[in-house]
């Protein structure tokens, strides 16, 4: 059953609206309205107990990741209280010694204090078990821990995917899984469509697609969400939302680290597949699509479908002029020198993997004809910056052209991360008594941390694995959208393929190459700034 988000709300949805604008002759800040939406986040724990099996808990992501969200959801009381937490990898680990490793890893990465009888009851809920998942009778010793009979079990792939497959087989084959059983999976969901199908196949032969929970952890961002609220629960956008009223958008994705010691993951990878074939394609889709019939995750996943659909193919004959692949040399970042990525530990110094892509990307529907979309994502850039901005036409007339031959034009800008907020950009009069009418461009300017002073914001892993553990698909990819998306990617990586130049260089700490400027200057325009 897909409950949706109408599952969660205790109470019908209220809308508080208190139209209060506070005015001066720059900004107008719009600083309280309060909209009290159906949540998404409860402390009702609704569901039913979970055993939560993490497969690869040693690993980077369970203990950079998963532990702090785990430990914020249960210090904000949303974890069912008879759940547990187990966590499997192949080295032999006492609990103990897996209870001091989440020990370490709050210390490590979360950023507030250890709260003592927090810390008490999610130690309680945790437990270990040594599995080799290469070794599939070892996935016997499950039915020493797991409940099945009392409770659901969540199965956490943390695990590089060439295990995937192995892993599905070693379940089912122990019997230990059940109709109730999920699966919860995390990306790279293969490397192109042909092994992204491959391991959906594995994953189909043995969970049905309502049973598997793809993650985007995009898809958890509050900023993200909140593009369907924007787009859809309010009329000022929902009419002002295709090519009579927009010029083009542009959606960025800079990144300030670099690779992070995962040299060996990246260079088999880029940018392209890294960033761009997730994360920047979904929040294309929650930009660009129609309007689904309820926010049910079906309807939701039915018109991002349709998105990827509509994507002009990029192949050999326009490659060159449709995407710019950047590389990072070294440079500053936040006065800081930093080696250039063939320079990075492990390098392979003839590499030709992209840390930069910059692409037009152009939508083949009623709604987007001959607006374009610009898409760009780095690693090393010069601050870590997140934003869609949407470019308004320009008016039909100018009735102040004899003081402005131009009028810039309106400006939606939307800041996922961080600072999130939503600004527009619109011009006003500059107040005065000397006749003339002079104008200036002024903002909108919501500010999440201002306007949800009180609201607790939860990360995104957070958000995912609660609607895991609670069974809501919403806000995750089905095997449909993911190899659309692959399609896609696949036919760029192949005219790629053909290019013998290597990627420009960016130095480290700047916007990408010169390129990638280009690109929009070919169509008389410039990235936001
Ligand atoms: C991951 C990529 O999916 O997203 C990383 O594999 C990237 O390379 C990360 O750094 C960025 O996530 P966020 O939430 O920090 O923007």
């Amino acid at each position: 059953m897909d409950p949706g988000w109408s599952s969660y709300p205790e109470q019908p949805p209220r809308l508080q609206y208190d139209p209060c604008f506070q005015a001066n002759a720059t900004t107008i800040q719009l600083t309280s309205i309060c909209f009290i939406q159906r949540t998404i986040m409860t402390n009702k724990k609704t569901y039913k107990p979970c055993d939560l099996v993490i497969y690869g808990a040693l690993g980077d992501l369970s203990t950079r990741k998963l532990m702090i969200s785990l430990y914020r959801l249960e210090n904000a009381g949303l974890i069912e209280s008879a759940s547990r937490i187990i966590g499997v990898d192949r080295f032999d680990k006492s609990k103990d010694e897996f209870i001091a490793i989440a020990r370490e890893s709050l210390e490590m990465f979360l950023k507030d204090d250890i709260d003592p009888e927090v810390w008490d009851r999610f130690s309680g809920r945790l437990s270990y078990l040594a599995i080799d998942l290469t070794q599939p009778d070892q996935y016997q010793r499950l039915h020493a821990v797991l409940d099945t009979a009392e409770r659901v079990t969540i199965n956490y792939f943390a695990i590089p995917p060439f295990l995937f497959q192995g892993t599905c087989q070693g379940l089912a084959a122990s019997g230990v899984l059940t109709k109730e059983s999920r699966l919860v999976m995390e990306k790279p969901i293969g490397h192109d469509l042909q092994s992204s199908k491959q391991i959906n196949d594995a994953v189909a032969a043995v969970f049905s697609e309502e049973q598997v929970f793809r993650i985007d952890h995009y898809l958890g961002k509050e900023t993200v969400l909140n593009l369907l609220a924007l787009r859809f629960a309010n009329s000022i956008f929902t009419t002002n939302w295709d090519h009579n009223t927009i010029d083009h958008i542009q959606i960025t994705v800079a990144e300030e680290v670099g690779i992070e010691g995962r040299w060996d993951y990246f260079d088999k990878t880029g940018q392209l597949r890294d960033m761009l074939q997730n994360h920047l394609l979904q929040i294309l889709t929650f930009v660009a699509m129609e309007p689904p019939v309820n926010i049910k995750a079906q309807s939701i996943r039915n018109e991002k479908i349709k998105v990827l659909e509509a994507l002009r193919p990029i192949t050999s004959s326009n490659v060159e002029e449709k995407t710019v692949r950047g590389q990072y040399t070294k440079g500053f970042c936040k006065a800081k020198e930093v080696p250039g990525y063939l320079e990075e530990e492990g390098a392979n110094t003839e590499s030709t993997t992209e840390t930069f892509v910059a692409l037009r990307v152009d939508i083949d529907n009623w709604r987007w004809a001959s607006v374009p979309f610009y898409l760009r994502t780095g690693k090393r850039m010069n601050y870590k910056r997140t934003e869609i901005v949407v470019y308004f036409k320009q008016l039909p007339h100018n009735i102040f052209k004899d003081s402005y031959r131009e009028l810039p034009p309106n400006k939606l800008i939307i800041h996922l991360q961080p600072n999130e907020g939503v600004e527009i950009e619109i011009l006003n009069k500059i107040p005065g008594i000397d006749g003339g009418i002079r104008l200036q461009k002024t903002k909108l300017d919501l500010s999440y941390s201002e306007a949800f002073k009180k609201t607790r914001m939860f990360g995104g892993y957070e958000k995912m694995i609660l609607e895991a553990l609670r069974g809501n698909p919403t806000l995750f990819l089905s095997r449909e959208e993911i190899e659309q998306a692959w399609t896609w990617i696949d036919s760029i990586q192949d005219a790629w393929s053909h290019i013998s130049d290597p990627p420009h260089p960016y130095p480290a700490g700047t916007w990408g190459p010169i390129a990638s400027d280009s690109l929009l200057a070919r169509d008389g325009r410039a990235w936001e700034a």
